[in-house]
């Protein structure tokens, strides 16, 4: 009997996404990783791919102020945008030590911004005292915490040009269902005009652990199948460019 021959996974070409759900099935794209494998919570790498080929042009200064392993840093590399990448506790030389809510940076001096903070606090990440993923999203601190974050984005951000904030809901079992989407959207339409809502499949290795999905049916509750992507423009009325 002759055997099949065996096939090597490949990974599907980057494409630019055209509908308001997306989805590719790895969390790096081409033969090397943007950002870290090892870093529990990183950003799906064709996601910011995807916002910088649609929203920035070759030189642009792109910031992301919560930069976790640096993907947004790659990414930019990658397609020469100028990444300026900041967290609370860098993960590697090129992220520079800043509180979100306080970056060095000049009013209206960057062209976009990507941001993936922290879902409430499901995940350890350096346990610095000011870290957000110290925060519940059940109170009202993680809000408190994150309109800042918001309101300082808004003010590097030159007139006119696009941010967005990928993020998903928190649910844990036994406490209440926490709408992180809905609550961060409504806080940032107080200042940007929202573009538009993006779903984006999530392939993480929870998803693929049969006795999750039992789990989640005879507790009768859902597993996180999506993030959010919202896109949001500045638009300020009074100020020229
Ligand atoms: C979801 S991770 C970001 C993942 C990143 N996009 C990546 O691909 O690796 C959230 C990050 O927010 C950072 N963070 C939490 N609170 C912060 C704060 N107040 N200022 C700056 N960074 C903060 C954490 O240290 C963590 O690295």
């Amino acid at each position: 009997m002759s055997k099949k021959p065996f096939k090597l996974w490949k990974k599907p070409a980057l494409k630019l996404e055209t509908t308001t759900l997306w989805d590719y099935p790895s969390q790096h794209y081409g033969e090397k990783p943007q950002g870290s494998k090892e870093y529990t919570g990183a950003t799906p790498s064709y996601v910011v791919w995807n916002l910088l080929e649609r929203y920035t042009r070759e030189g642009d200064i792109v910031l992301d102020p919560m930069c976790g392993s640096g993907t947004t840093l790659d990414v930019c590399n990658d397609l020469k945008r100028n990444g300026l990448g900041f967290d609370l506790a860098p993960f590697r030389e090129d992220i520079v030590q800043a509180d979100a809510r306080h970056l060095p940076l000049k009013n209206q001096s960057v062209d976009f911004v990507f941001i993936d903070p922290p879902y409430s606090n499901h995940i350890q990440y350096s346990g610095h005292k000011n870290c957000i993923g110290e925060l519940d999203a059940r109170t009202p601190l993680y809000y408190e915490a994150m309109e800042k974050v918001i309101a300082e984005i808004y003010r590097v951000m030159k007139n006119r040009r696009y941010m967005a904030l990928y993020v998903s809901d928190s649910f844990k079992k036994g406490k209440p269902f926490a709408p992180l989407g809905f609550e961060l959207f409504q806080r940032m339409c107080n200042l940007f005009k929202p573009v538009d809502i993006i779903c984006v499949t999530r392939h993480n290795r929870t998803m693929k652990r049969n006795h999750w999905h039992t789990a989640a049916v005879e507790g009768n509750y859902f597993l996180r199948g999506f993030n959010y992507l919202f896109i949001m423009k500045k638009e300020e009325p009074s100020a020229d460019k």
